[in-house]
């Protein structure tokens, strides 16, 4: 169907002939206003998505006091299994009491909020770690801890 020219057309056909071909049509040009600032949104949450090879990366800066195997306490508690698991439920780890009364579960939201910052989190912990300013960092990070669950 040819559409009548606009102005828009008529200028751009004659101050650059030689663009013509590059040239979208206007219901195209205003097509791809919204089309391409979606584009962007994704590719800028894109940085937000989770990675669990990434966040294996950002655990080694735990793997100091943490394990992920199952049963293996080092200074902090066994991360195998974390996500969805209640706070302070190691039958075998000391927890502070702070932990213990903390009364929280481990959902990746909480664990988000925990691993900003550990002490304004649960006060008092005895898990002495400043935290994770970069939120791709945690949100790597949880995807990995999600991974330590046992297969099905
Ligand atoms: C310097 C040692 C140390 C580092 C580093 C450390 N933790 Fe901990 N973590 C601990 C200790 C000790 C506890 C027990 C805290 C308590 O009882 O108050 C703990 C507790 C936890 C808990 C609660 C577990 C449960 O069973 O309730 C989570 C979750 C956790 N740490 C995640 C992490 C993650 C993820 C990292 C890395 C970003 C990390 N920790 C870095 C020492 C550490």
């Amino acid at each position: 169907m040819r559409r009548s020219m606009t102005s828009l057309d008529y200028m751009e056909k004659t101050t650059m002939p030689f663009a013509n071909h590059l040239v979208f049509p206007d219901n195209a040009r205003r097509l791809a206003a919204p089309f391409l600032t979606m584009i962007s949104f994704m590719i800028g949450t894109g940085a937000y998505a989770q990675d669990a090879d990434a966040g294996r990366a950002v655990f080694h800066r735990c793997a100091i006091c943490h394990s992920a195997e199952q049963g293996e306490n080092r200074i902090g508690p066994s991360l195998f299994g974390v996500v969805g698991r209640k706070a302070a439920s190691l039958p075998d780890f000391p927890y502070s009491t702070a932990m213990q009364n903390a009364g929280l579960t481990w959902t990746p939201d909480v664990l988000d909020h925990f691993l900003t910052n550990p002490q304004a989190a649960v006060p008092g912990t005895r898990m002495s770690f400043p935290g994770l300013s970069d939120p791709k960092d945690r949100a790597n990070l949880i995807a990995y801890l999600t991974t330590l669950q046992d297969s099905q």
